[in-house]
């Protein structure tokens, strides 16, 4: 989070508040390695996954993915804001704040995304408690209706909006939040003059959410960003959400991200589509269920479930469109690095429709589906196996699927495709060589369809080489490092290109921290900086040597690739230059 504090006097206040010490006066710690450990203060544990790092001077909790600088620290346990845990330490340190300086932008986006915040924790305040109001009554009795506990509408802290058009505003206006504010907060529409077309019109405002049943998007951090509105009824929209606002962006969050955070260990996430299946499940006992914003699954969301368990399942509705927005899903998992699974709800049903007809144990009975094996069926299902050309054509596709496959679920599948199909092995083997990314393929090779791409053999090149990206990072914030060792080229995310910048322009690790533009990102970048495990410089400077040849191997292997398939889509003309790019590129490789 930006400051308008002089970054020298900042990274002062940090020396001078020792994280360990004062970690210590909320957690007992114990020394291991070269870490501290305790129990985690954000999270309820029985085992330490808590760690402070008196090195680099950050914490990060292993199980709920708390993490940062001692500045982070105090405004999370002590729920401060940035700049009143900056008094607290500096008061402690017995450091006299300094002149503020007159900064900027910076400052003004600060206060106003605290602002924002704080009028949406007002708002889901005041909807949740008017659901005990008459003014709420027909939005409890519609939650009641759909089946949920008191228990499970508060762990969620639905509320509901009454039906006139200006309470929740003029409730705001009264708790001394402006027009604009709430504005910009997606929570009222205001009609200014320019609508009007003449300047003396008066402004007028109204509710954004009206009589609908209220569900508020929070963050790993408890922040209030944004809202989902059901209608108790027939009314179009079903849900109304918040559109994106400077504190909310519905593609780079997950509904109950806090809830999330708060469960450790968990072996999978679930995501699902709607807001009602993740509180279904919820309610049945599930853990470890979230659903995206009304989008499809982006890429941003991907890494961040990553974040909370080492796969993730995909648990769409059991209708068709949910049928293609699982087969989208696992390509951004697989483009991600995430292993995957698919839970199919039969019959068509959502996930709060199914467990509610066959409850907790139905839920954990559900077969889960390997990606190939569901895309397998997909393919299956689009086409007339009856028929000689149908066979053809599935083997044809099915042999695209399975040729990205390590060879025993390989040998499982060829299995499964000889009895569907009728074809001898050998000819499925010919097909599968055809299939081969990279084989040189005939004339008709079988054309791409886009929802079943199968991932290259080294698809999870990708993802090591994002982790040998983010170790970079780690090492080269020991300051040990002759930078001439990596480019700016060899961060290919944006985030870790841009803290590599700014570590090469001499910010400190906390200073990055400390500025992170949200919440998830400050967990990701506590997580990536911690101090790497290393005994010497020397030992560093191999180890960044290291990771800087897997990053620009996986480039050079990723382009081969590319090159590999323009070869075969392009015009005759053209190829032989591209044979030539390749061919130097692989020579790169070997040396
Ligand atoms: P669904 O239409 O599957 O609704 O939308 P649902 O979750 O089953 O809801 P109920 O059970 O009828 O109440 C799934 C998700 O898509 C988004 C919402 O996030 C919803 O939870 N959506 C849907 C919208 O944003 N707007 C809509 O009008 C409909
Ligand atoms: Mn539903």
């Amino acid at each position: 989070m930006a400051s308008r504090y002089p970054s020298s006097w900042l990274d002062e206040l940090r020396a001078r508040s020792d994280l360990v010490q004062i970690v210590s006066g909320y957690v007992s710690l114990k020394k291991n390695g070269r870490k501290y450990w305790g129990l985690c203060p954000f999270h309820g544990e029985k085992t330490a996954s808590f760690s402070v790092d008196g090195e680099r001077q950050l914490y990060y909790c292993f199980g709920c993915k708390a993490g940062g600088t001692v500045i982070n620290f105090i405004m999370d346990i002590e729920r401060m804001d940035f700049s009143e845990a900056v008094a607290f330490l500096a008061e402690r340190a017995h450091m006299p704040l300094p002149e503020l300086e007159n900064s900027e932008e910076y400052e003004r986006r600060r206060t106003q995304r605290e602002r924002l915040l704080s009028a949406n924790r007002e708002a889901a305040r005041f909807y949740n408690e008017l659901l005990y109001q008459p003014e709420g009554a027909a939005s409890l009795d519609y939650l009641q209706k759909r089946g949920l506990t008191a228990n499970v509408i508060r762990r969620f802290g639905l509320g509901a909006s009454p039906e006139s058009w200006t309470a929740l505003t003029d409730h705001m206006l009264e708790q001394g939040f402006t027009l604009d504010e709430l504005r910009l907060a997606g929570l009222t529409v205001v009609k200014g003059q320019e609508e009007a077309g003449q300047a003396d019109a008066p402004v007028r405002y109204f509710d954004m959410f009206r009589n609908r049943a209220m569900f508020p998007i929070i963050d790993m951090y408890g922040n209030v960003l944004a809202f989902g509105g059901r209608s108790l009824g027939k009314q179009n929209p079903k849900y109304l959400n918040t559109s994106d606002t400077p504190v909310f962006n519905k593609r780079r969050g997950v509904y109950a991200a806090n809830l999330l955070r708060k469960q450790r260990h968990l072996e999978r996430v679930v995501l699902v589509e709607g807001y009602m299946d993740v509180i279904s499940l919820s309610q049945f006992g599930v853990e470890g269920v979230c659903a995206t914003l009304g989008t499809a699954l982006t890429n941003e969301q991907a890494r961040l479930l990553r974040r909370f368990a080492p796969k993730v399942y995909l648990g769409y509705d059991g209708d068709s469109a949910g049928q293609h927005a699982i087969l989208r899903g696992l390509d951004i998992l697989e483009e991600e690095g995430v292993p995957a699974g698919v839970l199919d709800f039969p019959d068509r049903l959502d996930p709060d429709e199914f467990i509610r007809r066959d409850g907790a144990e139905g839920f954990q009975r559900l077969p889960v589906i390997s990606p190939a094996a569901y895309r397998l069926l997909r393919l299956r299902d689009a086409m007339d196996l009856s028929s000689q050309e149908g066979k053809i054509a599935y083997a044809r596709e099915a042999a695209k699927v399975i040729s990205a496959l390590d060879p025993v679920e390989r040998e499982i599948h060829i299995r499964d495709l000889m009895v569907q199909t009728g074809f001898p092995r050998e000819t499925l083997l010919d097909q599968l060589q055809l299939s081969v990314p990279g084989s040189a393929a005939p004339e008709n090779a079988p054309r791409k369809i886009s929802s079943s791409r199968p991932s290259p053999p080294s698809e999870p090149g990708k993802s090591k080489s994002l982790a040998a990206q983010e170790k970079l990072i780690s090492i080269l914030a020991s300051g040990q490092i002759p930078e001439d060792i990596v480019e700016e080229k060899d961060f290919e995310d944006d985030e870790l290109k841009s803290i590599y910048m700014r570590l090469i322009r001499g910010e400190s690790v906390q200073s990055v921290i400390d500025q992170a533009p949200d919440d998830a990102s400050r967990s990701r970048y506590s997580e990536i900086l911690l101090s790497p495990v290393a005994e010497s410089k020397d030992q560093l400077i191999t180890m960044a040597s290291e990771c800087v040849d897997k990053i620009r191997k996986s480039r050079i292997r990723n382009r081969c690739k590319e090159l590999e398939q323009q070869i075969l889509d392009c015009p005759e003309e053209r190829r032989g230059e591209l044979m030539l790019e390749l061919q130097e590129l692989r020579k790169q490789l070997k040396k």
